[in-house]
């Protein structure tokens, strides 16, 4: 799904972007382009953003405690 119709970014693309390391809309900004033109995918670019964020942080939560039941077995 298209967030940012002046510049062609995909949902698909924030995300990855988001896993990659940005983790500000200025870092999307500087990145892809985001809200560069009318500005008007700023809120759903946000949205983006922070869902992905959120998921991001559970996943690494996810596996620092999946290694930490590795570590304690050995
Ligand atoms: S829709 Fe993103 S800058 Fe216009």
């Amino acid at each position: 799904m298209y967030v940012c119709i002046c510049k062609g970014i995909t949902e698909s693309a924030l995300r990855e972007a988001v896993y990659q390391g940005a983790g500000r809309m200025r870092d999307l900004k500087a990145s892809l382009g985001v809200t560069e033109q009318c500005g008007l995918c700023a809120c759903h670019a946000k949205e983006v953003l922070d869902q992905t964020l959120l998921q991001k942080s559970q996943v690494q939560n996810f596996v620092s405690h999946s290694a930490c039941a590795c570590e304690t077995a050995i």
